[in-house]
């Protein structure tokens, strides 16, 4: 377990975007915030933030925006991608738990890192990033079904 003080310089900055984006988060209805920020292998980042919908299904989650992010710029081939969530609930204020993705992004996530052919490392935080941990999406999603599966990859 990793926090913000001994992160590598590009995982910190990553981080940090994150929570840049975080402060965007549209969550009137879950109060829950949540931002993310994705390094393609270009070295650029690109941010994402959670969007709710009066329809709750519609929801859009952090890590989603931040990777059509990145694929719109036609920058696809993400290397990591960091996450840091927070309750904007006055009730809940004090809760500051490591936020990981969800199994919907888990699942989004692995189709990026299969189709770069370096998998994604994920960097996941708590609120105030003094609990950081980082790990692998393959062992977030272990045997995972993916475009490996449908399509003859080259990398
Ligand atoms: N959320 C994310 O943005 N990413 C995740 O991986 C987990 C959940 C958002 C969805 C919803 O807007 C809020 O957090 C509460 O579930």
């Amino acid at each position: 377990m990793k926090n913000r003080k001994n992160l590598s310089a590009a995982d910190k900055e990553l981080m940090d975007c994150a929570l840049s984006a975080l402060k965007n988060a549209y969550a009137p209805y879950s109060h829950f915030a949540v931002g993310a920020a994705v390094r393609t292998a270009t070295n650029r980042i690109y941010l994402g933030a959670n969007l709710e919908n009066a329809s709750y299904g519609l929801g859009i989650c952090a890590e989603v925006a931040a990777i059509c992010a990145a694929n719109t710029a036609g920058d696809f081939n993400i290397i990591e991608i960091a996450v840091i969530g927070q309750s904007l609930s006055p009730e809940n204020l004090n809760m500051d738990s490591i936020v990981m993705p969800c199994g919907r992004c888990r699942q989004i996530i692995l189709e990026a890192g299969q189709v770069s052919g370096g998998g994604v490392k994920v960097i996941a935080s708590n609120a105030s990033l003094t609990m950081i941990s980082k790990t692998d999406i393959e062992k977030l999603l272990p045997y995972g079904f993916g475009p490996r599966n449908l399509m003859r990859l080259d990398k």
